[in-house]
């Protein structure tokens, strides 16, 4: 009887208290590993914030470098830099002079894509992009980038034709961290990029059954989608 009672309690244990100990857990980092435990879709909206915020704040995070399309059907990597939940928006920085920040200019659509592998997550975003060079947000954002960063800005545009390979830098900063006075002249080349994000298309890979959900960031509002 004894050895029954022992049998059930296991079973208890493994499937029960294990189970809803991980789940609560979850809860209360804000971030689930399995998309089965959160199946309701303002669950999956609070959890695209966990993850945005994590992906903007820690280099390690699958988030932390989506690619970001534009409206010339053209594509590319970028850092996120940061995630405001309020009103949904990433901010990235790049070079003004790049391609991109004339398609994007003042509200065109971007498309920001995020895949997690380890979540088995893809996360389809969607929302208005604009340029930002001269403003307060602009400004602390440089100020908040290392000089050997802020080097980048220094070079030739990219996408400028080279006669050879080139990292596109005076030859005298290659490799070399310069000071904030020969740092000047790179300013006017930084611009940061803002993405107010509207619509996620949140899929998530599982065994036995992928799951899908297009939802409204802004409202919450969403409906399931077979995969
Ligand atoms: C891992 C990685 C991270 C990158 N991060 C940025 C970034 O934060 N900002 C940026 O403008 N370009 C970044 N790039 C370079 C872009 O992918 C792209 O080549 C460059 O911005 C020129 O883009 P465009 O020609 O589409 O304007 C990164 C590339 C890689 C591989």
């Amino acid at each position: 009887m004894s050895q029954v009672v022992t049998r059930c309690d296991e079973r208890y244990l493994n499937r029960g208290v294990w189970r809803s100990f991980m789940l609560n857990a979850m809860n209360l980092n804000g971030i689930f590993q399995e998309g089965r435990a959160i199946e309701t879709l303002d669950n999956i909206r609070n959890d695209i914030a966990a993850r945005l915020n994590e992906g903007a704040t820690r280099r390690r995070s699958a988030l932390h470098t989506p690619v970001v399309a534009t409206a010339d059907a053209d594509a590319r990597v970028m850092v996120l830099r940061a995630f405001e939940r309020a009103n949904w928006r990433l901010r990235f920085h790049t070079d003004a002079r790049s391609p991109k920040c004339a398609v994007i200019a003042n509200g065109a659509p971007v498309g920001v894509l995020f895949y997690d592998r380890e979540a088995k997550l893809q996360l389809r975003c969607r929302g208005r992009g604009w340029i930002e060079r001269d403003t307060p947000l602009a400004d602390t954002a440089w100020q908040s980038s290392d000089n050997y960063a802020r080097r980048c800005y220094l070079g030739e545009g990219p996408g400028a034709v080279s006669d050879g390979p080139t990292s596109g830098l005076p030859a005298r900063f290659e490799g070399v961290k310069p000071s904030d006075t020969e740092l000047a002249p790179a300013r006017e080349h930084f611009a940061i990029l803002l993405v107010e994000l509207e619509m996620a298309d949140w899929f998530s890979l599982a065994h036995d059954g992928h799951k899908r959900a297009i939802i409204d960031l802004k409202t919450g509002e969403g409906h399931w989608v077979s995969p």
